[in-house]
């Protein structure tokens, strides 16, 4: 969360802006973005939501599913407000580029200014529409599928001997994209890389990956978490727009299964390294208020009573 000083000298709080991005496609993006908004909103954050692979529209359908759910469903389950900007079909470039990047600045006005957070997801591609939203980003979370092949969108890796030769061009980019935020805005960009679909089989290569994640997260400045392991409940109820932090279990009248269980917890870590801690204490905060208020208004209508 960052706080700008518009004309007016009027001190505004501003979203905190969360990219799911990389460069490569199925990495797990649009799940990860998906279960970081639930969990984000019923912490009680307030959440926009902005898809640039509008085309793909993995988030924009979940998130309609969602909300047609909630109205079938009539059980009061949050919804962002989500917006979804297409690449633009102008006939030349600088007029592509000049279309989207008015979309998407007025995506993140509209989001900004209302929410705690703003997630956007990204398409699995080096497009303009994902560029900006790597210079916009508060925070980037990268997710890498756990194998060693696709640990070179990270890394340059040495098929051979394993050794690290050197960044990957999408973490060059992420490095300069950091650089030039802070030389031009003087705005930190974190960035937290996940694995994702992580076999519970295999321990040898899981650990081999686990290292060298570790071992990278020093050399390129980003937080290493272990992500999601792969598991059914990341995607069955997609089609109703929910995922397992709607669950309490009462649904089946027998509570929540293990591997519920497992993947809450490690929704929870991704979230807990999303939110930043000024924004924690002032969540806190405003439920405290929020609870002194609800009581002055019960003790004033037993008064009045
Ligand atoms: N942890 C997981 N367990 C099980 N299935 C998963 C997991 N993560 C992702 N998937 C599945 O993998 C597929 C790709 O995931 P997703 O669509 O989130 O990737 P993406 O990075 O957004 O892809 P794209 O670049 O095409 O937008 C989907 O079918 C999704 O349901
Ligand atoms: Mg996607």
């Amino acid at each position: 969360m960052h706080v700008m000083e518009p004309a007016n000298q009027t001190s505004i709080t501003v979203g905190h802006i969360v990219v799911f991005g990389n460069e490569k496609g199925g990495c797990g993006k649009s799940t990860a973005a998906m279960h970081a908004v639930v969990a984000l909103l019923r912490m009680g954050y307030r959440v926009g939501t902005i898809d640039l692979d509008a085309r793909q529209g993995t988030f924009s359908r979940y998130i309609a599913n969602r909300y047609y759910g909630n109205i079938q469903r009539d059980k009061g389950t949050p919804v962002p407000r989500h917006l979804g900007v297409m690449q633009s079909l102008a006939p030349t470039l600088k007029e592509r580029m000049d279309d989207e990047s008015s979309h998407f600045f007025a995506a993140l006005e509209d989001l900004t200014r209302n929410n705690d957070f703003v997630v956007i997801d990204t398409p699995g591609a080096d497009n303009h529409l994902n560029r900006l939203a790597h210079r916009f980003a508060d925070t980037l979370v990268t997710p890498v599928n756990d194998s060693m092949l696709d640990l070179d969108l990270i890394a340059d890796i040495d098929p051979e001997t394993g050794a690290v030769r050197g960044p990957s061009v999408y973490a060059r980019h992420v490095m300069q994209v950091r650089e030039s935020r802070k030389k031009e805005l003087n705005l930190p960009m974190r960035w937290i890389v996940m694995r994702n679909r992580v076999s519970p089989l295999n321990m040898k290569s899981k650990k081999d990956i686990e290292t060298l994640l570790q071992d990278l997260s020093g050399r390129l400045n980003f937080q290493y978490i272990p992500g999601f392991t792969e598991r059914l409940v990341f995607r069955e109820m997609f089609s109703k727009g929910l995922t397992l932090l709607d669950m309490d279990g009462a649904e089946t009248g027998k509570g929540l299964s293990a591997s519920q269980l497992a993947a809450r917890q490690e929704v929870r870590y991704l979230v807990h390294a999303i939110v930043p801690e000024d924004m924690r204490i002032a969540l806190m905060r405003r439920k405290r208020d929020a609870a002194a208020s609800a009581m002055q208004q019960t003790q004033n209508s037993t008064k009045r009573g």
